[in-house]
């Protein structure tokens, strides 16, 4: 694993651009005394998260069978900042004695048509779910980003609370749907969001087919949705 570059502070100016973007988050956290053994916290990420949560990312995504390299700029320029520039982000993390076991985040796409500084991968995704969402069939849609559980903490439940968690906060902020993409082969992610929690496959209005994403590296995504309301 390559671990050894890894962020484990935040540089100066990443701070300063943490700490607005933290900013705009709604304040939220749901304890659980004995479920996991020690007591459990699920709450908005805080400035001190963000190494430890960028690192945990990058290890995670390091290892799926299906990744051909993150790189250290995607890092600097991670998902979470991307996510968190926004429209309306979420982003809680699930901690136990201040270690990180799982984290999700995502924005709201309503404001979809506008420019934004994604990274051009998730712009080729907004494009696309922009296509879809301007059918008309969906109003106000917040999107996940990225959910992970680390991999001494799976099949505890922990990834279903982060998604119930999301899930209120989307609530409170008068949601109409949540959309994620997930790549094909990721069967637990699949089964978790399709089986667990009743998502079901975004379908393309044009073609009557399942709606179907390409990453930057050329993987097959496929897109799920939850109606809230
Ligand atoms: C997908 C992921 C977030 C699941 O986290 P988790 O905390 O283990 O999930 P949960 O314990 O809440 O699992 C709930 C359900 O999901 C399904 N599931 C989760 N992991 C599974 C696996 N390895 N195989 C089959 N089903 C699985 C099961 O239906 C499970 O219910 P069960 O344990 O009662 O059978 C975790 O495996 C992970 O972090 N993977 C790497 C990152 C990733 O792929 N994220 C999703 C990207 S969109």
């Amino acid at each position: 694993m390559r671990t050894e570059n890894l962020p484990e502070k935040l540089v100066p100016e990443d701070r300063v651009a943490f700490e607005s973007l933290l900013s705009k988050l709604a304040l939220y956290e749901r304890r659980f005394k004995d479920k996991w053994g020690a007591e459990t916290t699920i709450r908005t990420i805080r400035i001190a998260d963000v190494p430890k949560i960028v690192k945990m990312g990058y290890e995670m995504w390091e290892e799926q069978p299906w990744n051909k390299g993150i790189t250290q700029a995607g890092i600097r320029n991670n998902n979470l900042k991307a996510s968190l520039q926004a429209e309306g982000p979420i982003a809680l993390i699930a901690e136990q004695y201040r270690k990180p076991l799982g984290m999700i985040w995502g924005y709201d796409l309503s404001n979809h048509g506008r420019a934004c500084p994604y990274p051009k991968n998730l712009k080729k995704v907004l494009a696309k779910l922009s296509g879809y969402l301007s059918s008309g069939s969906y109003r106000h849609v917040i999107y996940i980003r990225e959910l992970a559980v680390e991999p001494g903490s799976r099949r505890k439940g922990i990834a279903g609370e982060l998604l119930d968690s999301f899930v209120e906060l989307a609530k409170q902020e008068g949601a109409d749907d949540l959309m994620l993409d997930t790549n094909v082969d990721n069967i637990p992610a699949i089964k978790l969001y399709v089986e667990k929690k009743h998502y079901v496959p975004a379908i393309d209005p044009r073609s009557g087919r399942e709606l179907r994403g390409t990453t930057a590296d050329g993987d097959i995504t496929r897109f799920l949705h939850l109606k809230l309301k």
